[in-house]
């Protein structure tokens, strides 16, 4: 018996597996109530009775032996089948790039704007995207019966009294003019909401940035000079600007602004709709009633004011000819804007 058990031993030491299959068949061979060991365990009661002490402390070792075996099989199979699952982990490769995200070109033209002011000493407000009917329409002087006034344009959140989102900037010069008096010259740049259709050129939220000066002896030449100032910084030297005579109820004259199309560069195409120009804002030498309405003399002060469009701005600047692909949080347009930096 004791030479069987000493080959056991040996067996036991060199066994190894490659598989489930194989492990059960070692299970089978020498751990289970059929196995080799168990045999041998009931071979004793034949042995002579002064041997049996002694095969006992043998049997037992080399069933302890067996066990610890089956422990480390289990364990080794199991590394075994870590290691082949992350085959495909190569640690000798360099490091993959790390995906920094990007500035989305609203912002970057939102940042860039508020420069560009800056430095002609405007400094930033802001106001209430959700505004009541005197912010948004009465103190700009709009007539009780205007068509902005009417559920299709403007979303109301509640009537009488009214209360809305802002459907466009003005709404701050305002809240600005209320609280202080001139010399103002101030830039406003926010969220609007219009109750329009969503399409290439128009969306109901929407972007705006309002530009204010109030100040003895403002006139439209500065108007007009501060916008094609911007013009240039915004765009490069050789765009172009006009002025269209146009109404607003806040301002008196009004003109709506152009800027020569970046996109086709005067080519023609559906941003300008094919005349070559792009139109950005409205703007005009604030209405003596605006002024009044906040407490400001308008026979001392004058000023001027405009409103442009963010969308239409960065459509120009990156030649984006749909307005849509702003909002869709597309990856593959995001990405191109990598270099604008954070
Ligand atoms: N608030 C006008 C709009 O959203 C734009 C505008 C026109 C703003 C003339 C002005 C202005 O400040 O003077 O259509």
């Amino acid at each position: 018996m004791l030479d069987q058990v000493k080959a056991l031993h040996q067996e036991l030491e060199k066994a190894q597996v490659s598989n489930q299959d194989e492990l059960e068949s070692f299970r089978l061979r020498f751990i289970s109530r059929k196995g080799v060991i168990t045999e041998l365990f009931q071979g004793l009661k034949q042995a002579a009775p002064e041997d049996r002490k002694e095969l006992g402390r043998v049997l037992n070792e080399l069933k302890d032996q067996a066990q610890q075996k089956f422990k480390n099989l289990i364990h080794s199979l199991e590394v075994q089948a870590a290691s082949t699952s992350s085959s495909d982990l190569d640690l000798t490769l360099p490091p993959g790039g790390v995906n920094l995200g990007a500035v989305h070109p609203l912002s970057a033209i939102w940042e860039r704007v508020i420069e560009i002011f800056g430095r002609m000493g405007f400094n930033v407000s802001d106001g209430p995207e959700i505004e009541d009917d005197w912010h948004n329409f009465t103190a700009l002087n709009f007539p009780p019966n205007h068509p902005a006034r009417e559920m299709q344009d403007t979303f109301f959140i509640e009537k009488d009294p009214d209360i809305a989102l802002r459907t466009h900037t003005s709404s701050v010069q305002i809240r600005v003019m209320e609280k202080q008096q001139p010399p103002i010259r101030t830039l406003s740049p926010g969220r609007v909401f219009r109750n329009e259709a969503i399409s290439a050129r128009a969306h109901c939220i929407f972007h705006q940035y309002e530009i204010l000066y109030v100040d003895e002896n403002v006139g439209f030449k500065d108007l007009k000079q501060t916008l094609f100032h911007f013009a240039r910084e915004m765009f490069g030297k050789n765009v172009k600007i006009r002025f269209r005579p146009s109404y607003f109820p806040f301002t008196e004259p009004s003109a709506e602004i152009d800027i020569s199309c970046l996109i086709c560069q005067g080519e023609g195409c559906n941003i300008c709709k094919y005349t070559g120009w792009v139109e950005v804002g409205g703007s005009g030498m604030v209405d003596p009633n605006v002024l009044e309405n906040c407490g400001i003399d308008s026979n001392k002060y004058t000023g001027y004011a405009a409103g442009l469009g963010i969308e239409r701005t960065a459509m120009l600047k990156y030649q984006i000819n749909d307005l849509r692909l702003f909002t869709q949080n597309d990856i593959r347009f995001l990405e191109q804007f990598r270099s604008l930096g954070f």
